[in-house]
């Protein structure tokens, strides 16, 4: 796994972006997984300038959600599909009918998650998946002690995790308690995973996700078990990371070929 500790959003932003776009660059039909959240955004923020300037075209992509909630209208504003159009494929040249969501008004759930699974499957499997941090250590919506090896599934979410996101509805409008998420099995199977966390909030979660044990009660340590792993950082988010010398070091040496 590689650290990689920024300036802050901005650089963040950046950082990912250059790996996404060597992705769109790079293969005739690249995939991208997408995250949610307010961390992705720096990053959506960079690749919509790097479009705006003719610099990336996802034009050839194919784009998947991790996760979404299951029992809001399609249109809410808070609806996965919805804040993914808003904050960054509604400004670039993505097609719409390949940006895909797990089908959450199904009346078969299982059925849907499959389905999802093999939509993805069919693309080739997703090159490279952008993943956020929950401060429970969770990635996409796999609680803690969601199995390691889990798919995607329907996913009832903890406490922690409503109050979190509460701050996106509006008052009286409650989070959903239900949700699929692509699971830490698939999320496994994506060529490159690329995780970032700002703010002090997320430094014990990324603490134990980087250097703690590999354990279901921190879904986001499974990242160890992946060939190319990048988490990318704030100092905030760093703050409980015992090497922070040792990523540094590492990153300020990097060969100028090797890329993240
Ligand atoms: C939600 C999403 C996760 C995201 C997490 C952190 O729970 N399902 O994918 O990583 O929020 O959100 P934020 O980046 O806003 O802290």
């Amino acid at each position: 796994m590689e650290v990689v500790i920024t300036e802050g959003a901005e650089e963040i932003g950046e950082v990912v972006a250059d790996a996404v776009a060597r992705v769109l660059v790079g293969r005739p039909d690249p995939t991208l997984g997408l995250a949610t959240g307010s961390s992705p955004l720096p990053v959506y923020r960079a690749l919509i300038d790097r479009y705006r300037r003719g610099q990336v075209s996802f034009g050839a992509a194919t784009a998947f959600l991790l996760d979404e909630y299951v029992g809001l209208p399609p249109d809410h504003p808070q609806s996965y599909r919805r804040f993914i159009q808003s904050e960054f494929t509604d400004h670039v040249d993505l097609p719409p009918d390949r940006l895909h969501g797990p089908d959450v008004d199904r009346p078969d759930l299982p059925e849907a998650c499959r389905d999802y699974e093999h939509r993805i499957r069919s693309a080739g499997g997703i090159d490279l998946q952008l993943l956020g941090i929950g401060s429970d250590g969770h990635i996409g919506f796999n609680e803690p002690t969601s199995s390691l090896a889990s798919r995607t599934r329907l996913k009832t979410l903890a406490p922690s995790t409503r109050a979190d996101n509460a701050r996106f509805f509006g008052p009286g409008d409650e989070v959903p308690l239900h949700v699929i998420t692509q699971g830490l099995g698939a999320i496994l199977e994506a060529g490159h995973l690329v995780l970032f966390a700002m703010g002090a909030r997320k430094a014990m979660a990324v603490a134990a996700a980087v250097e703690g044990p590999v354990a279901a009660m921190c879904p986001a340590s499974v990242l160890q078990l992946h060939q190319h792993a990048t988490v990318v950082l704030d100092a905030g988010a760093a703050g409980e990371l015992r090497l922070v010398d040792y990523y540094r070091d590492v990153y300020r040496h990097k060969p100028a070929w090797q890329t993240i």
